[in-house]
């Protein structure tokens, strides 16, 4: 081989599927149309959107729990609507926030031993969203921060240690269609249906970088990669091809490099394994799963696990918890039709013993910030652990929030006259308080329209601001 080409480590990559006995099968999985990966993997569980008839559930299964589901499992139900994505915390394995159409989002305690009814109280209910909340996602370095993005346009930034919101992100026209943390977790990147890209200084709510993503109108994925300013986004283009673009972080005016790869319709989900830089893509219907390397700000393609399964969504396996005896650089869970199916991505090897340049040290399980640290504007690169001793799963340790406990929402049925007295005049309260904030909402509006007209027609002179725009006016005169 010339010595020009470079022999990438992972060249002979190859995936494997699990037997059919170690699958999770008999599963009643979410049929929604939201566009979700359905499923999320941590070193003891799986957790699974649930297809509940009227409320929403997820269920939780614990990884040795192989074979057949029990066709009635206990569920996670608090969700009046259907649960549209879950998220483990990177940093207590037995916490997990559920993301529903019902606008909540609610964190909860997984049991150890396995349930003997529904699981129907959260540890903690969030409130604050206007409309159903399609993503959640844990801070990857401090403690106890949640981001959730919602119909209602808005990413919310939430303390759930103290249980209160802490920050909104806005300037999205459309709805979000996925959102990734940066290294630290300093910066957010979200993917739009307004096909634009966007980086928040999440702190201060500010779009630090704009530009124009893909052009079609299906799905655009985000995902930040690793620990460099690079970005990759996945989406279709005008004429429907499915492209995957990499990105400047610091300027989004075009991507650095943009490659089509097909013209099949499935959303591409990417996932990016820092310590290896490989980048993987499946897209949903289809059954192979692409993997490239990523080198000098472009992507070389290695091989592809191949299937004739195809997948709805998919999960992958921190790095911690892999099989590294095994020279396994990941693992994949799957979301067939009624199953999931580990597959298992590995670097042929015949050296025996720990495989240190293939397995630098990774994301641990310990967080680098508190909560309070974070918002305080501390900013710290993830802790780290080698593999080379193996990695010890941490042991149950309960979530307890110091919000105040929330009664659980109480649903009056009226039984006599009186009652059905209270709950028409609460009713007719209600009504009066919406039209109220709609009336405030259309002065909002106006006032914003009136800047942007005056904003357009001054040409590059900024809006102007302090007490005397007209609206302002008005609203006093209200
Ligand atoms: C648990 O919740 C599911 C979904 O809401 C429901 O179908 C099932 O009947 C519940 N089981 C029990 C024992 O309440
Ligand atoms: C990236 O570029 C550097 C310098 O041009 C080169 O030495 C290196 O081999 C390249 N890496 C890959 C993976 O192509
Ligand atoms: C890791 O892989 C080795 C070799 O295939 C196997 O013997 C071992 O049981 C695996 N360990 C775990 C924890 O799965």
């Amino acid at each position: 081989m010339s010595r020009f080409i470079r022999a990438s480590k992972f060249r002979h990559v190859y995936g494997s599927s699990a037997k059919r006995d170690d699958c999770y099968d008999n599963l009643r999985i979410s049929t929604s149309a939201w566009d979700t990966n359905i499923v999320k993997v941590n070193p003891r569980f799986l957790s699974v959107n649930w297809n509940a008839g009227g409320g929403g559930a997820f269920a939780i299964i614990p990884l040795e729990s192989i074979g057949k589901m029990s066709s009635n499992p206990f569920l996670y139900c608090g969700h009046a609507g259907p649960v549209l994505d879950t998220d483990f915390s990177n940093f207590n394995d037995y916490v997990i926030a559920s993301a529903g159409e019902d606008c909540k989002v609610m964190i909860w305690n997984i049991a150890e031993e396995p349930l003997e009814d529904n699981v129907t109280v959260p540890a903690l209910t969030l409130n604050g969203h206007g409309r159903k909340v399609g993503q959640v996602l844990f801070h990857p370095t401090a403690d106890n921060v949640l981001a959730s993005s919602s119909a209602d346009l808005t990413i919310r930034l939430w303390d759930i240690e103290k249980g209160i919101e802490k920050q909104q992100l806005t300037g999205h026209m459309e709805a979000i269609q996925s959102m990734d943390w940066n290294w630290n977790g300093n910066l957010l990147v979200t993917s739009c249906k307004d096909k634009k890209i966007r980086v928040f200084d999440v702190r201060a709510n500010q779009i630090v970088q704009e530009g124009n993503g893909h052009q079609g109108i299906k799905g655009s994925r985000v995902v930040w990669l690793g620990d460099e300013d690079r970005i990759a986004t996945t989406g279709f283009s005008r004429t429907s091809d499915r492209q995957i673009f990499i990105w400047d972080s610091n300027n989004l005016n075009a991507p650095l490099n943009q490659e089509s790869i097909d013209f099949s319709s499935g959303v591409l989900m990417p996932y990016y394994d820092a310590d290896t830089h490989m980048l993987y893509l499946a897209g949903k219907g289809d059954g192979n799963i692409r993997y490239y390397e990523f080198a000098n700000d472009s992507l070389k393609y290695l091989a592809e696990f191949k299937s004739t399964d195809p997948q709805r969504g998919i999960a992958y396996m921190p790095k911690r918890a892999l099989n590294v005896s095994d020279c396994e650089v990941a693992r994949a869970y799957k979301v067939c039709r009624d199953s999931i199916e580990p597959v298992s991505f590995v670097v042929p090897r015949k050296a025996e013993g720990f495989q240190e340049d293939v397995f630098p040290p990774t994301r641990s399980d310990e967080p680098a910030l508190t909560a309070d640290e974070f918002f305080e504007g501390k900013s710290a690169s993830p802790k780290l652990v080698s593999l080379e001793t193996g990695f010890v799963a941490k042991s149950k340790k309960a979530f307890v929030s110091s919000a105040p406990q929330q009664a659980p929402e109480e649903v009056i049925h009226p039984t006599n006259e009186k009652e059905y007295q209270d709950a028409y005049h609460k009713l007719r309260q209600e009504n009066e308080n919406f039209k109220n904030q709609i009336a405030q909402k259309d002065i909002k509006i106006r006032q914003l329209e009136t800047q942007l007209a005056q904003y357009t027609s001054q040409n590059n002179s900024a809006p102007t601001s302090g007490a005397s725009t007209p609206l302002e006016v008005e609203m006093n005169g209200n």
